[in-house]
């Protein structure tokens, strides 16, 4: 059976199994895919095992996205410019693929949700790996501008700079915000992990505003609560951009498209149960 795994460390909280299993029978593909935990260190040599064991592809999650990265042989455009690679495929030709869905996996739930994004008004809060991974994706979308406002501030000009070929996109630190209104405020900072709230102005929620927090929790999350709270419309949270990027390494797989919505439905069930 053709052999699928996902990598991290720790991993044991992976949903990715579950997702990957459910996609497989939708789809009547015959695949195994099961998760490892990787000591810090060994990635390379891992991948170099699975690979000559005839593996056909990997996920990778936390810590792991910069060493998938330097593994590839070839990478996506995407990958190249996320810096990180969340998928692995070995090629016909054995060289090994480096591509990432993360932006994908976001765009495609915040579409489902008819959230419009072309000619719209975008802030991303954060500038970590997270925020980086759905640059250009979101970019691909045309809006009307995107906005990073990061803690250090530093860090969002040089990712606005970074990108800056691929569309409008400006970088501010969190008091420069100044009253500026947003159609889509994306959460990627680590901040609500901790339960904590990134320090900016809550005008940025217009009654029309679409909140997605890229965590999710079987409660609301703290940024999500936060938001509606101050008058955004819809707040989604980061289950869907995880089942959505999935589909989309499963499709890079085995070029078949899964449907996402029956999968997302039973992983919100499985995360209400565990509450
Ligand atoms: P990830 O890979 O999850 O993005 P990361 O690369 O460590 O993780 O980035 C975390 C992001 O969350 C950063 O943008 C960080 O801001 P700094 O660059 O200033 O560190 C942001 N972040 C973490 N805690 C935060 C908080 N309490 N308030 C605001 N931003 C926070």
């Amino acid at each position: 059976m053709d052999k699928y795994i996902v990598v991290g460390n720790p991993i044991k909280h992976s949903k990715s199994p579950q997702i990957h299993h459910a996609f497989a029978q939708q789809t009547g593909q015959s695949m195994d895919y099961s998760m490892f935990e990787i000591a810090l260190g060994n990635f390379a040599s891992y991948m170099d095992n699975f690979f000559s064991e005839k593996g056909c592809g990997v996920n990778i999650t936390v810590p792991f996205k910069q060493d998938a990265y330097q593994y590839a042989d070839v990478l996506s455009t995407r990958a190249q410019l996320a810096g990180a690679v969340n998928t692995l495929k070995r090629q016909e030709d054995g060289t090994i693929l480096g591509d990432n869905t993360d932006g994908e996996g976001l765009v495609k739930d915040l579409l489902a949700h008819e959230v419009c994004l072309k000619g719209s008004r975008i802030l991303l809060i954060g500038a970590g790996g997270a925020a980086r991974g759905v640059i250009y994706p979101l970019l691909q979308q045309l809006p009307k501008n995107m906005v990073i406002v990061n803690r250090t501030r530093e860090k969002a000009l040089k990712l606005a700079q970074h990108f800056h070929t691929y569309g409008p996109i400006v970088g501010f630190g969190h008091d420069e915000i100044g009253a500026q209104e947003f159609d889509l405020v994306i959460n990627a900072t680590s901040a609500s992990l901790s339960g904590n709230l990134p320090s900016i102005p809550t005008s940025i929620f217009p009654s029309s505003c679409c909140v997605y927090d890229m965590m999710y929790s079987s409660n609301t999350t703290v940024f999500n609560q936060w938001a509606t709270k101050h008058g955004a419309r819809l707040c989604l949270d980061g289950l869907g951009m995880l089942v959505g990027q999935a589909a989309e390494s499963f499709f890079i797989w085995r070029n078949i498209y899964p449907e996402t919505k029956p999968v997302l439905m039973d992983m919100r069930k499985l995360l209400d149960q565990e509450k």
